[in-house]
């Protein structure tokens, strides 16, 4: 049975933003993509800086540091096709979110 931990509030990150939450001791980038909420593994896969500081461009987020872009669904990074992070599944349950481990 997957785990579900709660880690945010809906209206607690702006349309169009990532933050960073906790899952397990872990950091993940949680986006809110037009009210959509979509988390992938908070480390960018060209030096490990953080994805949740970086822009939603379509359907990927652009690392604000060398502006890699890594898919928000498949976490498959652009820049090495074929080369994917973890992307986690996103649950919101009456006024809030969970990630299911
Ligand atoms: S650390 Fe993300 S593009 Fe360089």
């Amino acid at each position: 049975m997957p785990e579900m931990i709660k880690v945010a509030e809906v209206g607690s990150i702006p349309e169009n933003t990532g933050i960073e939450v906790e899952v397990n001791g872990r950091p993940v980038a949680l986006f809110n993509k037009g009210g959509e909420y979509l988390a992938i593994d908070n480390a960018c896969p060209h030096e490990g800086e953080p994805l949740s500081q970086g822009d939603i461009k379509g359907d990927h987020v652009e690392c604000a540091y060398h502006q890699w872009k890594v898919h928000l669904k498949t976490g498959e990074t652009q820049e090495i096709p074929g080369y994917f992070i973890p992307v986690f599944k996103v649950k919101v349950i009456e006024k809030e979110i969970f990630i299911e481990v």
